[in-house]
């Protein structure tokens, strides 16, 4: 459509010839990783719940080489950067897009694994700080292409954990495993549910087409960051709650109720019903999508977006504005997707609609002074590997 995120062409032959003119000689290879959109079970993961993502046709590519010495430079075409590391640059908490690359290489060798150096060239369509993990994309393409460079055994969850620690200890920021997870796990035209306190996973045929609908990405142009405060902050209450609760995670909670009357905080209070409420969410959502039912997500959407703005407070008002608007222009459902504070919408609409819904919304925020928001249609498609 119009809007699509990728404005030039992003293939492997193009990463390929970017790698050969930078370094000198082919490439060994080329792997990618895509982004994801998260359908249902926000801010779930961290306390040990449920989540169901998706992932985007947009992705990260990444052209490697392997080299015999202990260094590895790491190439942006986006950006027309580059860096060169050894293994005394490797430090944690070093910023810059070039962390997402070299804390794979960090947490590849802290966790034991023999990762030489490699020249390592990247470009990605994932649209940056619109909620749809552009980071784990890059994590998790370069832990393929490592991984597979170097002969490393690392079934597919643990790759994710392994990209996911790259991000909370090298890059610094407090997440989940969801979106490694599913940049990593995901399968075309399915969803992915997953426990993340035991990594069980269910891929659950995920047929827009089939039930005659569409679903909607609007970025509305507002960025959001998980580096910043607010993150870590909800991260921080849960874990409060779930102290004063007694309970591991409040995945745990199996009374709403009682565990409401148990607290005294009225915010500890709201947090805890989003979660709980949220996990519940997923619980349904997957029944109904095992079922077939895809039409029966709109409500569950809406109800997950109301629990973010008034109980998880991560909503602004360009998102919560975008999600009235899709919904008064027909979308079934709508909700914010990803961490919050900016970012995504994902709104269910007939088959057919989603360029117009899309050009609605979009006339609504700019006329209410909101940022020009871009949009597409997802596709639910592949995770990381060897392309
Ligand atoms: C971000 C984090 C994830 C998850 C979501 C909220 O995307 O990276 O781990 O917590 O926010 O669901």
């Amino acid at each position: 459509m119009t809007q699509t995120a990728a404005a030039r062409p992003l293939t492997p032959a193009t990463v390929s010839e970017a790698f050969t003119q930078r370094v000198g000689t082919a490439p060994e290879g080329v792997w990618a990783a895509p982004g994801r959109v998260n359908l249902i079970g926000e801010h779930t993961d961290y306390n040990d719940g449920f989540v169901m993502p998706f992932a985007l046709p947009q992705r990260a590519l990444l052209a490697a080489r392997r080299r015999d010495d202990e260094r590895w430079r790491l190439v942006s075409v986006d950006l027309d950067e580059e860096h060169e590391l050894g293994v005394d640059d490797l430090v944690q908490g070093s910023p810059g897009w070039q962390s997402y690359l070299a804390g794979v290489v960090w947490v590849l060798r802290e966790a034991g694994h023999r990762v030489g150096g490699a020249d390592l060239v990247i470009s990605s369509d994932v649209p940056v700080g619109a909620g749809l993990s552009s980071s784990a994309a890059l994590e998790c393409v370069t832990l393929a292409a490592l991984a597979d460079l170097y002969d490393l055994e690392i079934e597919p969850l643990e790759r994710a954990r392994l990209a996911r620690r790259a991000e909370n200890e090298y890059v610094g920021a407090p997440t989940g495993l969801l979106d490694q997870a599913a940049s990593t796990l995901c399968r075309a035209g399915h969803a992915l549910f997953m426990d993340c306190r035991s990594g069980e996973v269910e891929q659950v045929p995920f047929d827009l087409a089939a039930a005659g609908l569409e679903l909607l990405v609007l970025d509305t142009a507002v960025a959001h960051s998980h580096v910043d405060g607010e993150y870590g902050e909800r991260r921080a209450s849960c874990e409060a709650a779930a102290r004063v609760l007694g309970v591991p995670a409040l995945r745990d909670v199996t009374d709403l109720d009682a565990a409401l009357a148990a607290l005294e905080d009225e915010v500890l209070r709201r947090r805890v019903r989003h979660v709980v409420t949220e996990d519940d969410r997923v619980l349904r959502a997957v029944e109904l999508l095992r079922a077939g039912d895809v039409a029966g997500l709109a409500p569950l959407l809406d109800a997950s977006h109301v629990s973010m703005r008034d109980d998880y407070e991560i909503t602004v008002p360009a998102v919560d504005d975008a999600v009235t608007s899709a919904r008064a222009h027909g979308a079934l459902g709508a909700r914010m997707t990803g961490g919050g504070f900016g970012g995504c919408i994902i709104a269910l609409v007939e088959h057919g609609r989603a360029e117009e819904v899309g050009a609605a919304v979009a006339a609504d925020q700019t006329a209410a002074g909101h940022p020009q928001p871009r949009w597409f249609s997802a596709q639910p498609s592949a995770g990381a590997g060897r392309v």
